[in-house]
């Protein structure tokens, strides 16, 4: 009996191998001795991850995969597509990746909205419906072969390598300018603080181009429109500027963050942005205005801790050097550092009033910082005048020794 069931075990591993190797090798081999645009596939396949999901040639190109010679293999009756346009191809990838029920198989949290969410995205639109054949197909994001899960470091959609594959289209101004866009968004942005955060602080959670436009979707989910889309992230920024007398700016056609900072080329902000004769406020507010007295009040209350701030690090700085433990004062200077953001983040309720009481935080870790370093720099100067008395009566008292000694040897000498 057992006998039985080894051999019939051995048979069916041995048809499931054939199996397997038959789809395997129809398509496969054939193409993997052919050159270029024709070979390449194979490989790149074989790194992706539907090979690792069991997904082959046929489940995107059709054709028999167990037929040896090309025109069996390409035959139209065993559902042969060749090679998809932009517009069977996203019907290929939508297939199986708007089909819950498949792919919960693979992943239970697996999203299968990709699709439904495109249609809604000027890209969508473009290839979809009006057949225009330049906006971005799934494969123009994730590839065709060398599709990779988006959180692999290689994949072409990693935070790190989103830009480059906006590029290859956002990047060229002559296929933009048909469409009204300047085609100057990956330069701008990658002079931004989120571009710096991201490629020279390594920092993830700043954002690259899909997190402000949606991978799918015309916004990101969660985000009514574009203009709410800084913030996801600034909510605290968000919250004050709600609260501001600029919260109605949408219905007069504003457009909330970007009208200071840009939407690409966001840089980092400076205290300058409030300078009195020439701040952001001035684009909008003539003088007079009551606005403008907020800006300089802002302006100066900022300025003013800033100042010091800076004079009293040189003073803690001062005694450091002379020797004098300032952990304490360091401390201190790096709590009034948070006050001191915060006071800048204070800016977006627009009102001076608040950013001063904001600020009255920090000016107060400031003063105790600076009686800090006073109390040790005065300590300094006691031990140093201590120290001068010291070595003023210890030389004295060599000058009276020697002088003593002289007169005890000249007595000596006079001695007959
Ligand atoms: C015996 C070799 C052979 C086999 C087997 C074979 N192909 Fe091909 N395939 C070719 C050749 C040669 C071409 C190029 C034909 C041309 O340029 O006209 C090609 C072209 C293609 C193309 C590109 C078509 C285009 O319009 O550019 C696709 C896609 C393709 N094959 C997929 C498959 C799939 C899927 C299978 C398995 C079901 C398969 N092939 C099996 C030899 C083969
Ligand atoms: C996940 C779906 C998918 C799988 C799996 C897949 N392909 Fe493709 N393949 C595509 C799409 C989509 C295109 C069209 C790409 C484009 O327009 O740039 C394509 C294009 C091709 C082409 C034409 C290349 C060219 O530059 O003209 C060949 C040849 C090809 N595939 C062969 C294969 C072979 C062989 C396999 C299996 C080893 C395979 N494909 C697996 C989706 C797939
Ligand atoms: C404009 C570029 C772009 C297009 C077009 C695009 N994707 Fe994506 N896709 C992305 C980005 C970016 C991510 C997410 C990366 C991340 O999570 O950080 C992503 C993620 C995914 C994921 C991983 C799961 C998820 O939803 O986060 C799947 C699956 C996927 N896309 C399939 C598709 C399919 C299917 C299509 C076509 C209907 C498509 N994509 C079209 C850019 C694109
Ligand atoms: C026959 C079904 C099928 C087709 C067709 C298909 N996929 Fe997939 N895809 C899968 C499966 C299954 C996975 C693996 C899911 C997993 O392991 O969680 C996957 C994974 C992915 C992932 C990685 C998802 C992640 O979690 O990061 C992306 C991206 C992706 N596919 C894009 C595409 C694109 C683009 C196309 C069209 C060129 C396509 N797929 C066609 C079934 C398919
Ligand atoms: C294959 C080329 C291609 C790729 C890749 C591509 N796009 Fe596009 N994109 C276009 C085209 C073309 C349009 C204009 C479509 C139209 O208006 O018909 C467009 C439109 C847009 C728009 C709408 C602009 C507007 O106001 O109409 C945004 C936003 C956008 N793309 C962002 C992205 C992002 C983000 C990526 C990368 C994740 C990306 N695109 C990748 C070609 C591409
Ligand atoms: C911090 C968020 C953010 C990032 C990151 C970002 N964008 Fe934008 N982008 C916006 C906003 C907001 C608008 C809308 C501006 C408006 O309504 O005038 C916009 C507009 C656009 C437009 C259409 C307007 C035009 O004419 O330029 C395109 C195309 C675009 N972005 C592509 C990109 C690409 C490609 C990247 C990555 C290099 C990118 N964006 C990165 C927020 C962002
Ligand atoms: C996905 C999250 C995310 C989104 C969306 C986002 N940001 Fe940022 N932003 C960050 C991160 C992370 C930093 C870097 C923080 C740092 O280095 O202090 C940053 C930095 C900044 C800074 C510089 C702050 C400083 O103190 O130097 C400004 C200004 C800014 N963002 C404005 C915006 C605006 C305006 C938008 C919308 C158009 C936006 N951000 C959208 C995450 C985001
Ligand atoms: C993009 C245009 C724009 C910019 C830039 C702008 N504002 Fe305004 N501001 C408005 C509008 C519109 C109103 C509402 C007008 C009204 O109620 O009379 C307003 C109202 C105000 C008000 C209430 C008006 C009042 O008299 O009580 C204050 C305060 C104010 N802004 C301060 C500022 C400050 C400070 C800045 C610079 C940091 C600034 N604004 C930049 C457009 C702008
Ligand atoms: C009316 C102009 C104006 C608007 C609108 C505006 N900001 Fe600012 N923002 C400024 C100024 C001015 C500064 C810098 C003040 C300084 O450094 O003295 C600043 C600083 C910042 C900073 C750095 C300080 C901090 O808060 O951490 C961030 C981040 C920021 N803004 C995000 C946003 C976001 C998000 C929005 C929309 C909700 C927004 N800003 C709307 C004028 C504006």
């Amino acid at each position: 009996m057992r006998k039985i069931i080894t051999i019939i075990l051995v048979f069916t591993a041995l048809a499931v191998y054939q199996n397997v190797h038959a789809e395997e090798t129809s398509c496969q081999a054939c193409h993997a001795k052919l050159n270029g645009r024709l070979s390449e596939p194979v490989t790149q396949w074989k790194n992706s991850v539907h090979h690792q999901a069991g997904i082959s040639c046929t489940n995107c190109h059709g054709g028999d995969p167990a037929a040896r010679s090309e025109s069996s293999a390409h035959n139209e009756k065993t559902g042969w597509i060749g090679k998809p346009g932009p517009i069977k191809s996203v019907r290929i990838c939508g297939n199986c990746h708007g089909n819950e029920l498949f792919m919960k198989k693979f992943d239970p949290n697996a999203r299968t909205d990709q699709l439904k969410n495109y249609l809604t995205s000027n890209h969508g639109i473009n290839i979809m419906f009006k057949k225009d054949g330049k906006g971005a197909t799934c494969v123009s994001c994730h590839g065709a072969h060398d599709v990779l899960k988006a959180m692999n470091p290689q994949s072409h959609v990693y935070p790190t390598r989103v830009v480059e594959t906006c590029a290859k289209c956002h990047a060229d101004k002559k296929l933009m300018a048909k469409y009204g866009i300047s085609g100057n968004e990956v330069s701008e942005y990658k002079k931004s603080v989120h571009a710096k955060a991201l490629y020279e602080g390594h920092d993830l959670f700043a954002p690259t181009c899909n997190d402000c436009h949606g991978n799918h979707g015309a916004v990101p989910p969660k985000a009514a429109s574009i203009e709410d889309v800084c913030g996801l992230c600034h909510a605290l920024d968000q919250k004050l500027f709600n609260e501001s007398p600029h919260k109605a700016w949408k219905e007069s056609g504003l457009r909330g963050c970007m009208e200071c900072h840009g939407n690409h080329a966001i840089l980092k902000p400076t205290d300058a942005m409030l300078a009195p004769g020439k701040g952001i406020c001035l684009k909008c507010h003539e003088t007079g205005e009551k606005a403008l007295k907020t800006m300089n009040t802002m302006y100066s209350t900022l300025t003013g801790l800033k100042r010091k701030m800076e004079n009293t690090k040189k003073l803690v700085d001062t005694a450091s050097e002379k020797g004098m433990p300032m952990d304490d004062a360091l401390l201190i200077l790096q709590e009034a550092r948070n006050s001191y953001i915060k006071s800048h983040t204070a800016i977006h309720k627009f009102n001076a009033a608040y950013v001063q009481q904001t600020a009255q935080g920090a000016f107060k870790e400031v003063i105790k910082a600076q009686k800090i370093a006073h109390a040790r720099i005065a300590e300094i100067k006691k031990r140093r005048a201590f120290f001068y008395w010291f070595g003023a009566v210890i030389i004295l008292l060599i000058l009276l020794l020697s002088i003593k000694i002289r007169i005890m040897v000249k007595k000596k000498k006079r001695l007959p």
